[in-house]
């Protein structure tokens, strides 16, 4: 399947998309026989998912104690800033689920710049590997969770960033963000987020139909690079896709 032209799973709507990822996230990780790694993406699409998970039905469905929690790309702002990602997945989820503090690792953003805490989050990345270089037959994660921006990025990775080309590092800083909110940002790079046994990509309202069709006509932006050693899933809802959509 060619990765610029991702094959769409359509679903009714906001809440089916939260059902559908849920289940898939579920899934993934129960397979997992010992520690499992979830990282998840920012922005406001994945509230409903966070909301779905924190609730009885999921508390008692998923190996809490051995799930690691890792984030794709955050701002640099204060933890407590409404701008914050991990913040968004802690008041929303991981507050309400028994997760070990030990296992959420957040993007340190008390670093003194985001420089500092893309070196400091590249070594807890590598640490939780156990190796500086990733074997494409030994992925991190389990799941990673992504979103589109109205611009086509996807992360932090924003379109005509020089960061898009970042092979070496497993995270980078973003002094400029291509779209709101324009604070700097942390973000991991492709070859990070591609180390998945399934990369899922969460798109969700009319605003992400215009460049849902921009991303199928195989446009080059930053969402259509992405790719996973193992599955790559698009969970897209009826009003973010392209004219013309079955529902699954
Ligand atoms: C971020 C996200 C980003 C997000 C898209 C979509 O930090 O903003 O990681 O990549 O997924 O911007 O955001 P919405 O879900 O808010 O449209």
């Amino acid at each position: 399947m060619d990765p610029r032209r991702p094959h769409l799973t359509v679903v009714a709507d906001a809440d089916a998309l939260a059902q559908a990822a849920a289940e898939r996230v579920a899934s993934r990780l129960n397979e997992a026989s010992d520690a499992a790694a979830v990282c998840l993406t920012g922005g406001s699409t994945p509230a409903r998912l966070y909301a779905l998970m924190a609730n009885e039905r999921y508390r008692g469905a998923l190996p809490w104690s051995r799930i690691h929690w890792f984030w794709g790309d955050d701002r640099f702002v204060p933890y407590d800033d409404p701008r914050s990602n991990f913040g968004a997945a802690r008041r929303i989820l991981l507050d309400h689920v028994p997760v070990p503090p030990d296992n959420i690792h957040p993007i340190p953003a008390s670093s003194a710049s985001m420089d500092e805490a893309a070196r400091r989050y590249e070594a807890e990345l590598q640490r939780f590997y156990g190796a500086d270089r990733i074997d494409p037959r030994r992925p991190l994660f389990d799941v990673v969770l992504m979103g589109v921006g109205t611009d086509g990025h996807t992360a932090s990775l924003f379109p005509g960033h020089a960061e898009l080309a970042q092979t070496q590092r497993w995270v980078v800083g973003v002094p400029q963000a291509g779209l709101e909110p324009f604070v700097p940002r942390v973000t991991l790079t492709f070859p990070t987020l591609a180390s998945t046994r399934e990369m899922l990509f969460l798109v969700s309202g009319e605003s992400k139909r215009q460049v849902m069709t921009r991303l199928l006509s195989g446009l080059d932006l930053p969402a259509a690079r992405a790719y996973a050693d193992g599955n790559l899933v698009w969970l897209v809802d009826r009003d973010a896709a392209p004219e013309q959509r079955d529902v699954a």
